[in-house]
């Protein structure tokens, strides 16, 4: 072929929704900067995940597996499904895996949303959600967060997100807690609000957190679904379960919309090797309490620090808490040259935050070291 082509040629040849997408923003590696700045001991404490690993019980299901390797997974995660499905006391057909709960994420706006269709959330929500919806073509209305007069500052508000469902909504998306707030929304809100939608609606309610909240009043969405046939829950075993390597989530559903996610889902999108270290981490609630109890440690440990540096910080549910430093990009880059990688948050509109994942006290005594240091 021969072409002159112009600098946004292939641009201006996408779908309409793709041509204006800015693209998720990853974590910066521990590789990268300490090949950037020559250094061996940097923190990583930018990407929520868990500082104390997997299960050693999901690693050597995880070694067993490599010799199969040349065999496709098994497709409908037939072994890992039949136990989610038993421990949230669903049906099989109500469990649909994904290649992380984002790729699950992705799978509903692709089921449920068009060009002339809308979806719902709140300012500050998981970045995902802005992506999946216009990947998809449609409309994304976002409502702004609590100012901290009648709920919690930069919570979602549920009766502004009413506001914002219309004839042509399809999909509202629930992050509770919310990732980078740490914000959590109370059983009784929640559950009205689902309730008082209309049935054209469906609503994701994203638990990608869950095991983590110590909070009696934030429920357990899945609790709902006999009740809210249009309700999915999602949830992964990136963050507690230390697998976020290993891209492994699930969403939990009506099966009649889980045969719709089916629909669109990659044959294989579950690696061999995700699916048997995510059915053995089931069995390890050792493992799995003995990581949120230390994260319960080191998030007292964070904020104990941030209220000694002056530094006002937002109540989190999560294992990461967004702390206002002022000119989060320029803490950001001093941070990363004291060898700590934390996640600036401007692109949420949260210029003077930045998100910390609770690490391990020893990494948490160096953030806030070095938090002190760059302050000063
Ligand atoms: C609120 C929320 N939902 C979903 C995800 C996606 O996680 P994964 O695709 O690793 O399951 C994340 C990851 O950070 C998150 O913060």
């Amino acid at each position: 072929m021969s072409m002159s082509v112009s600098s946004n040629h292939f641009v201006n040849l996408a779908a309409p929704g793709i041509q204006a997408l800015q693209p998720y923003l990853p974590g910066k590696p521990v590789a990268e900067l300490e090949r950037e700045y020559g250094i061996t001991d940097a923190v990583k404490l930018a990407s929520n995940e868990n500082p104390y690993g997997p299960s050693p019980l999901a690693l050597n299901a995880a070694r067993e597996v490599l010799d199969d390797l040349s065999r496709y997974p098994e497709g409908s995660g037939w072994l890992l499904t039949g136990r989610l499905a038993e421990i949230h006391g669903l049906d099989r057909e109500q469990v649909t895996l994904g290649n992380g709960s984002n790729d699950v994420l992705d799978i509903i706006a692709r089921v449920f949303l068009t060009p002339a269709h809308e979806a719902v959330f709140s300012q500050y929500a998981f970045a995902v959600y802005p992506i999946a919806v216009q990947a998809a073509g449609a409309t994304a209305c976002i409502a702004p967060a609590h100012d901290g007069s009648r709920g919690p500052a930069y919570g979602h508000d549920l009766d502004a997100m009413s506001e914002l469902v219309g004839p042509d909504t399809r999909l509202v998306f629930i992050a509770n807690p919310n990732n980078p707030t740490g914000t959590w929304l109370e059983s009784d809100e929640l559950e009205a609000f689902i309730s008082n939608l209309p049935a054209h609606v469906m609503v994701v309610v994203d638990e990608a957190y869950f095991e983590y909240v110590d909070k009696p009043s934030c429920p357990d969405a899945s609790n709902w679904l006999q009740r809210f046939p249009n309700l999915i829950v999602t949830r992964t075993f990136s963050k507690a379960y230390g697998l976020a390597g290993l891209r492994i989530g699930y969403a939990l559903s009506d099966p009649q919309v889980a045969g719709l996610l089916n629909r669109v889902r990659h044959p294989f999108n579950v690696n061999a090797v995700a699916q048997v270290a995510a059915l053995a981490a089931l069995d390890d609630s050792e493992h799995l309490q003995h990581s949120v109890r230390r994260n319960h440690e080191g998030l007292a440990q964070l904020v104990a620090g941030f209220r000694k540096l002056g530094l006002p910080y937002i109540e989190s549910a999560g294992n990461f808490v967004a702390v206002e430093t002022g000119r989060g990009m320029e803490r950001y880059e001093a941070l990363l040259q004291q060898g700590i990688i934390v996640r600036p948050v401007a692109n949420y509109g949260m210029p003077d935050h930045l998100r910390v994942t609770v690490g391990r006290a020893d990494e948490n005594a160096r953030l806030l070291a070095a938090l002190e240091k760059v302050l000063t």
